[in-house]
């Protein structure tokens, strides 16, 4: 680090991949915390998360401070070489906050109170619960700011609260103030001539609340925005607290992945390191592509290493059905964050709980202690991570598609009133990247004003609503060579969520080949659109061309002969979802006219490789064990032997190659 640079992952990894994960030893008695460092030194942990959800242990009862426990915590982590990421406790207010503060406690859009009792009751814009979080914060900080164990400040927990309230209306209104300066610039950006919705007031404006019928889109859209800026401003208010007592220490906030409440593009560039949770269920045939999107996502943001703060080493409990690992999964799935890009391989939690809410949700030491399958696996896989750092840590990923998301694209198109409610753009998404991965392509993620160029093919899976910048970025990047291929519903709206003229930003048509976009055809469930060679769900459209050099048509229906798919030069518009495989086989066609290829040829299915740096990692995400080509001499790091050519993968087995 040098003078004015912000410290990053590296400072905390020190060449090493940091394996641990939350450790919450309030729940359990003084002896438990020295087999908890023996059992974590046999499995090679090298960092701990406390003091997550610790606020009514340290504060017990309004300004006390109980640091003992902390302090005796501190010192045996560091005794052990165990790093500290230390945690603001600020997710969950202790009870008597709640209790004393009814103005701390958010509420519902229909006006029901969050209480205490659960955890995240907290209330964004409440000036109560922003002084009590800034006082412990600042104790914290000051206490173990120069503590030796301490390697990264957590802020808070997911931020994920959401508050209708009063005091969040009054500043719903000072935000909306500083977005519009006048009272007609936000009648017009949300379009109030419609319905008799005009304000002749400031105050008239509230926070969506339950409304008759469907509710106005831009203030649904603009709260989104104020949420997610809410949160932002509780994280910054902490973040400069410890930055303040510790400069060099990196500062994090844990992610839940593609989490609909947070721009967290515009969250990472507040970040030193980016973290994540990520919990793909193991009985989801597409569980290892779920996480390989949400790591392309994290790395993207992060522009590099980032950090896997939460995942489980067996079940969680709370899905309908809560499935174990099967032996080997474990590994396997954080190996493969490792493969895409992560520097540090974290769990929620590290001993199983005997109580509370999460008491059948799994621990790195689960139920079973020691001698449990659960427990020898994290051994295991803490010695495969020592044995690959070396190779892997701080290594970059370099990737030839870029898939461009944006929250606020996503916010406008999820509005009640769209045409198809089985339009849901994370599965849109999930699909389009699925079509990547299955071509074993690798992509980042980009924001569509980020600079594409480094991109030879850049896809837009459904980016409903551009700013007039985004659509000149788009133009630009095919002007200069790139490739560019965009899904339905994409460009149809401005960053009001105006309709532009002709249902699609014209620039945009005219770059497709598009003369008119006649109308929207949504399919339901169990519909097709049959196209020339393959099949279209989930939507079609009656588009009328107008100087494409190349169409793929619908064949019967309604749309009989129009374009589904068309391209004029190096821009296409797929006006469909292809079924999977047709995706597939579009995309990696589309990649490879422009010199994108897959990391190996010949990939049998279920396999992933993965280039990082030097090192390749191919990942058997079968049941079955397969054998994979791969040219020329190699040495595993996880078996220390050489490898020639060719390679035979047992079931959810991993290989790190190093040429
Ligand atoms: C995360 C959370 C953890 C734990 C975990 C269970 O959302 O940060 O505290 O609740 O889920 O899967």
């Amino acid at each position: 680090m040098t003078a004015g640079e912000r410290p990053g992952l590296a400072d905390a990894t020190r060449g090493r991949l940091l394996y641990g994960g939350d450790y919450n030893p309030e729940q359990w008695p003084e002896e438990t915390w020295h087999e908890d460092v023996r059992l974590m030194k046999a499995a090679g942990v090298n960092s701990v998360t406390l003091g997550v959800f610790s606020w009514s242990t340290l504060e017990p009862e309004p300004g006390a401070r109980e640091f003992g426990p902390l302090d005796t915590l501190m010192d045996l982590m560091h005794a052990n070489g165990i790093g500290v990421v230390l945690a603001t406790p600020t997710a969950s207010p202790p009870p008597w906050m709640g209790r004393l503060h009814p103005d701390t406690l958010p509420v519902t859009e229909d006006g029901r109170t969050e209480w205490w009792g659960g955890r995240q009751h907290f209330s964004h814009s409440s000036a109560t619960y922003r002084r009590y979080a800034a006082a412990i914060t600042e104790d914290l900080a000051a206490r173990y700011g120069g503590h030796p164990a301490l390697t990264m400040w957590h802020i808070n927990n997911e931020y994920c609260t959401y508050d209708h309230g009063d005091e969040a209306a009054a500043a719903f209104r000072r935000w909306l103030r500083e977005r519009y300066r006048t009272l007609d610039a936000l009648n017009e950006a949300w379009g109030t001539a419609f319905w008799s919705q005009g304000y002749d007031t400031w105050d008239g404006i509230l926070p969506p609340r339950l409304p008759h019928y469907l509710r106005n889109p831009g203030q649904v859209l603009d709260f989104r925005r104020f949420t997610s800026d809410m949160l932002l401003e509780c994280y910054t208010a902490e973040r400069d607290i410890v930055r303040r007592h510790t400069p060099h220490i990196p500062v994090t906030s844990n992610f839940m992945p593609l989490w609909f409440g947070q721009d967290a593009w515009r969250w990472a560039e507040e970040e030193d390191v980016v973290s994540v949770d990520l919990y793909p269920d193991p009985r989801d045939p597409l569980g290892a592509q779920h996480g390989a999107l949400v790591q392309d996502m994290t790395r993207s943001q992060a522009r590099g290493p980032w950090m896997l703060m939460e995942q489980a080493a067996g079940p969680v409990n709370w899905r309908g059905v809560n499935h174990p690992k099967p032996r080997g999964m474990n590994r396997l799935w954080s190996l493969q964050a490792v493969a895409r890009g992560a520097d540090a391989v974290c769990y929620f939690q590290w001993r199983q709980s005997r109580q509370g809410a999460e008491k059948f949700h799994s621990g790195m030491v689960s139920h079973a202690g020691e001698d449990g399958r659960t427990y020898q696996e994290v051994k295991r896989l803490g010695a495969d991570l020592a044995r690959i750092a070396p190779e892997v840590t701080g290594r970059h990923i370099t990737a030839g598609v870029a898939v461009l998301h944006d929250w606020h694209a996503w916010w406008a198109g999820a509005h009640d009133g769209r045409l198809s409610s089985r339009v849901e753009y994370p599965d849109v998404l999930r699909a389009w990247h699925r079509a990547l991965w299955q071509a074993h392509l690798t992509t980042d993620f980009a924001h569509p004003e980020h600079d594409l160029t480094p991109y030879p093919v850049v896809v837009v899976p459904q980016l409903y609503a551009l700013t007039d910048a985004s659509i000149d970025n788009l133009l630009a990047y095919v002007r200069q060579g790139g490739t560019l291929v965009c899904g339905f519903l994409t460009g149809v709206a401005d960053e009001d969520d105006r309709v532009r003229p002709g249902g699609m930003d014209a620039r945009l048509r005219e770059l497709f080949g598009i003369r008119t976009l006649h109308e929207w055809w949504p399919l339901e469930a169990e519909e097709t659109a049959a196209c020339e060679g393959f099949r279209g769900t989930l939507w079609s459209e009656e588009i009328e061309p107008a100087d494409p050099d190349h169409t793929i048509r619908y064949k019967g229906g309604e749309l009989d002969g129009m374009p589904a798919v068309l391209r004029k030069g190096r821009a296409w518009y797929v006006s469909t979802l292809p079924e999977p495989e047709a995706l597939r086989d579009l995309l990696a066609r589309i990649a490879e006219g422009a010199g994108v290829r897959p990391v190996l040829d010949g990939l049998p299915e279920h396999v992933e490789a993965v280039r990082r740096g030097e090192v390749l990692f191919v990942l058997n995400h079968g049941r079955e064990p397969v054998t994979v080509e791969v040219p020329g001499t190699h040495h595993d790091l996880l078996t220390d032997t050489a490898v020639t050519d060719r390679l035979t993968l047992g079931r959810y087995e991993v290989a790190v190659l190093r040429p």
